[in-house]
């Protein structure tokens, strides 16, 4: 299909010494813990496939050592796979030369990092503007587009301050965009919000939403908060010990959990809100004939 920007194919990642050879073994369906208790070889991806649609949040949620920053960094290949492969509008990510990946991450691809990782030394505009000094842009060009970034994100105002001037809600809009200002295709964000409070994390979580309307990008955003992934997440892929248990809208996963462990991030939690209104609207109102489009609300 043409509108899948990015698939993932048997994709595999076990850390430790000779950890080549663990992957016969996984083939042939030993327990990851054992592996870890004779060799300690730590599997971190466990024979993972997916696909990406173009302009959709895809939203990984998992608890502490499912994998899912090492998911993340093998799209942009900060990690190399032990099998499998990464294919990014069709090209195998491993087949590019080093130089095809720099300017894939530089021009394709922009990461956010929970540390909001920001240059101390450089003010909010410069620090926008550093992807696109490492493009080779020159001044004016970028500090034009930095500054209509920091439009975008709210923080034109403060472009001369320094970082640490800032809240860590407003470092974190700097770290966005940074990401943003050279217009990428796909963004990665590791957990990008949740080192925020939660009112600036919920305002966060409202922007993206909000310049995802205007601009459509492709997400992909790693969270172990299951409410944060209900709220943005176009769908939500689900990982429990370096594998996927489940891929959907919020909706189908919160009316048919895959499993115990689905069912246990739910626990507290008011799922009535994220299941879309126009199926209770429905169930009233909507003529049983009727499409997706005549809904009335
Ligand atoms: N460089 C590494 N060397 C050895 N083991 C690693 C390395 N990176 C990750 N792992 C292991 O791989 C597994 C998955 O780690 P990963 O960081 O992807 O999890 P995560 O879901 O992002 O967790 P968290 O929510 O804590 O960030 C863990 O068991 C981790 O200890
Ligand atoms: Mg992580």
């Amino acid at each position: 299909m043409s509108d899948i920007l990015v698939s993932i194919s048997g994709l595999f990642k076990i850390f430790g010494p000779g950890a080549q050879n663990a992957l016969a073994h996984l083939r042939q369906g030993a327990d990851p813990a054992v592996l870890f208790a004779q060799h300690k070889w730590s599997v971190a991806l466990n024979d993972i496939s997916l696909q990406i649609t173009q302009g959709e949040i895809f939203v990984i949620v998992g608890l502490s050592g499912s994998g899912k920053s090492t998911l993340l960094r093998m799209v942009n290949r900060l990690i190399a796979p032990s099998a499998g492969e990464v294919y990014y509008k069709g090209a195998a990510i491993s087949a590019l030369t080093d130089a095809e990946l720099i300017a894939l991450r530089r021009h394709d691809m922009s990461m956010v990092f929970q540390s909001f990782a920001l240059l101390p030394t450089r003010n909010v505009l410069d620090n926008a503007a550093f992807g696109l000094e490492l493009a080779g842009i020159d001044v004016r060009q970028r500090h034009q587009r930095a500054m209509a970034v920091l439009e975008q994100v709210g923080l034109a105002q403060v472009a001369r301050q320094q970082p640490y001037q800032l809240s860590g809600g407003m470092q974190q809009r700097v770290g966005l965009a940074r990401a943003l200002a050279v217009n990428p295709t796909l963004l990665l964000m590791d957990e990008a919000f949740s080192a925020l409070d939660p009112i600036n994390r919920r305002e966060m979580q409202d922007l993206l939403l909000d310049l995802q309307a205007q601009q459509q990008r492709t997400l992909i955003f790693v969270t172990h908060d299951i409410e944060e992934a209900l709220r943005i997440g176009s769908r939500i892929a689900i990982m429990e010990q370096g594998k996927v248990i489940q891929v959907g809208t919020a909706e189908e996963i919160i009316n048919a959990p895959a499993n115990a462990y689905v069912r246990r991030f739910f626990s507290g939690i008011d799922t009535s809100r994220y299941v879309l209104a126009e199926n209770f609207a429905g169930a009233f109102s909507r003529p049983a004939a009727g499409g997706a489009h005549d809904q009335t609300l």
